[in-house]
């Protein structure tokens, strides 16, 4: 393992040792929580692991404590170096509480320049609301989401004969003019009244250098009448879990039946992978959306509505003056 940081903190008469995480610590740092105990089954970290780490604005470190690896933390830095957003933490149930999270997170903003510390989470986790209420973060944008399932197998028969569609104005948006949309004012103030976008859990504000790290090997965007008010635009980033094939589409936009030309992409876009097994669909959009009407797209689609880790999304902000003067260490 290349160590290029590394501390060392005294707690609970326990060493605990702060290291720079890098590809070679995969097992490792997997080890840490089993991936079945992580977001209903479906973690994405064992995933994305390679991928994240090759980003140039994400950092990962884990706390290594009498030897084991025993808590991870990343971090993604966005809107041209201003927010960090954390991401993908996990502690071993045997170390929970110790405030190993606390250690790395001060570890990875000390001497920085951050403005603001961003997190998402489900909004079912009682920890985040108790951190709003107690004023230690600020609730940015809530979305809803629901999740669909199904079987690879009838995925790809259901695309491949009755949900056959030509699309007519959706088409695929490259990172380059992702950049334009999230500059035009026009078009923002449509799809993101909040000022942020949510893709992938990852809250972006509306800045072009943001386009290429929305834009990760695993996403594909969708567009439809961008020049107008019935625009849409959707993202979408596919995951292998335990719990099967996970793809996470975001909705925003005019929420009508052109909507389902984008799910028609999306959908085609992921049978193209090998997929055996189970296909979870988890489909996020605007508090204010009528969710039947996305579930009844997906129904022709053969995707049925299931549960699986909650039904709201919760983005939160603080920044690093709040985050020290509240931390406990
Ligand atoms: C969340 C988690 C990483 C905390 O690890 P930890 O080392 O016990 O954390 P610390 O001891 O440093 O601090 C605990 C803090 O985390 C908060 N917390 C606990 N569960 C949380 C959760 N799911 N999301 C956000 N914060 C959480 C606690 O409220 C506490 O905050 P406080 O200091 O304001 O009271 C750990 O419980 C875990 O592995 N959970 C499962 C994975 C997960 O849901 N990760 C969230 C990724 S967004």
């Amino acid at each position: 393992m290349t160590i290029s940081l590394s501390s060392n903190v005294e707690m609970s008469n326990r060493s605990i040792k702060v290291v720079r995480v890098t590809k070679d610590d995969y097992e490792k740092v997997c080890a840490i929580t089993p991936p079945g105990q992580i977001y209903s089954g479906t973690d994405y970290l064992p995933d994305y692991f390679h991928m994240l780490l090759d980003m140039p604005n994400v950092e990962a470190y884990a706390a290594v404590v009498d030897g084991k690896f025993a808590s991870f933390f990343l971090s993604s830095v966005v809107d041209n170096g201003r927010t960090v957003i954390t991401r993908a933490g996990r502690t071993n149930k045997e170390y929970a509480g110790m405030g190993l999270q606390d250690i790395l997170m001060r570890n990875t903003i000390k001497n920085r320049n951050y403005d603001k510390i961003a997190v998402t989470g489900g909004a079912h986790v009682k920890a985040i609301f108790d951190q709003i209420k107690a004023g230690k973060r600020e609730k940015i944008l809530m979305m809803e989401f629901r999740s669909y399932i199904t079987s690879g197998d009838q995925l790809k028969s259901i695309l491949n004969t009755t949900g056959n569609i030509t699309p007519t104005s959706a088409k695929p948006i490259d990172e380059s003019e992702l950049g334009d949309l999230l500059t035009n004012q026009q078009v923002c103030c449509h799809l993101f009244p909040e000022g942020r976008v949510i893709v992938d859990w990852v809250p972006y504000r509306l800045i072009k250098s943001n386009a290429s790290l929305i834009k990760t090997i695993r996403t594909t965007v969708i567009g439809s009448n961008l020049k107008n008010g019935t625009r849409i635009l959707t993202f979408a980033n596919y995951i292998n879990t335990l719990a099967g094939l996970v793809c996470n589409i975001e909705v925003y936009g005019y929420i009508g039946e052109t909507l389902a030309e984008h799910l028609y992409l999306h959908l085609r876009e992921l049978i193209s992978k090998v997929i055996s097994g189970k296909v979870i669909i988890r489909c996020f959009f605007r508090q204010e959306t009528n969710s039947n009407f996305i579930t009844n797209l997906m129904k022709r689609f053969g995707l049925d509505i299931t549960e699986i880790w909650g039904t709201t999304l919760v983005c939160t902000e603080t920044s690093p003056e709040i985050y020290f003067r509240e931390s406990k260490l």
